[in-house]
């Protein structure tokens, strides 16, 4: 990102976990996609996981700056994981051929004019249509009733297996947040982040701060056990309002840690010196 290797010389410490904290709105999960971004350019494939934001929304809110990720998924340079789908993806395929297959007898049915025929069209779309329903509700029930035990196995061993077909050198998790939802505690906050590392991924890690929180991140854990934060903040005065960044850590590697502006330009995210209106 134009500006940050100002503040933090040499740019991000590769293989280790940055904590990415800031209030709602200020730019954290644009910073994520810009630095998966980049990665692309430079030959670092990179996984984004999602809790909360849909995959296409992330995919709309990069291609407004020009960052063609659609192309970069197809050239296995970039993937999304949307968490809460995780082993559904098999169902999500059937899924989609039952439509495919359910709008062709659609189109067959308008034309047939033999009743035989058409009952039954009708009754094989009521098959399908049946199919269709049960598959969806499991789909829905498996979203909320596997334990978090068994959620965290199947995320770890999946990001594992992602992150070494992929080669991938980066990662985001938006968010830590959202992960501890499950389990707050200190423990769990510090196994999650020790796998984290052990991916050996340069890994950005978004906590999503209360608004005018004075706290480094949302758990109060992950400062801590993370090798770097990055705090994204909003300032309002009467007369306007910017978006700020500062650099609070970054272990091993020589920072200026003074409050900077961030600006949205047409292709991206950058650190300036003066603020920028919104
Ligand atoms: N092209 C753009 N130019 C200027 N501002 C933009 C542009 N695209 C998005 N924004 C602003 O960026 C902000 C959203 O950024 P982003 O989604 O990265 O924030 P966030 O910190 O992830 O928020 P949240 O905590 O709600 O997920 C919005 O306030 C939006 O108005
Ligand atoms: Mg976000």
């Amino acid at each position: 990102m134009t500006g940050l290797e100002k503040l933090v010389s040499g740019g991000l410490p590769e293989g280790s976990p940055i904590l990415i904290s800031g209030s709602p709105g200020t730019g954290k999960t644009l910073f994520g996609l810009q630095f998966l971004h980049h990665g692309v350019l430079c030959g670092e494939p990179g996984i984004y996981v999602t809790f909360e934001e849909p995959r296409e929304s992330l995919v709309t809110a990069s291609e407004n700056f020009g960052w063609n990720l659609e192309e970069a998924a197809k050239e296995r340079k970039f993937a999304v994981m949307e968490y809460f789908d995780l082993g559904n993806e098999v169902y999500f395929s059937e899924m989609e051929s039952m439509r495919a297959h359910l709008a062709e007898l659609e189109s067959r049915r308008k034309e047939v004019t033999l009743r035989d025929k058409a009952e039954e069209i009708d009754v094989s779309m009521a098959d399908y249509q049946t199919r269709l329903k049960q598959i969806e509700e499991m789909v829905t029930e498996r979203r909320y009733t596997l334990t978090q035990h068994e959620r965290e196995q199947q995320f770890v061993e999946r990001l594992f297996t992602l992150v070494s077909t992929m080669g991938a050198k980066r990662l985001v998790i938006d968010s830590l947040s959202a992960y501890a939802i499950y389990d707050e505690s200190r423990e769990a906050i510090h196994r999650f982040v020790r796998r984290i590392r052990d991916l050996g991924t340069t890994t950005l890690l978004i906590s999503e701060l209360p608004k005018n929180s004075a706290g480094l991140s949302r758990d109060g854990v992950s400062e801590f056990v993370c090798d770097g934060i990055i705090l994204f903040s909003l300032e309002r005065t009467k007369e306007a309002t910017f978006r700020k960044i500062r650099v609070e850590k970054m272990r091993h590697t020589k920072i200026d840690g003074a409050e900077r502006f961030l600006w949205f330009t047409d292709t991206g995210l950058e650190v300036r010196d003066r603020p920028q209106e919104i």
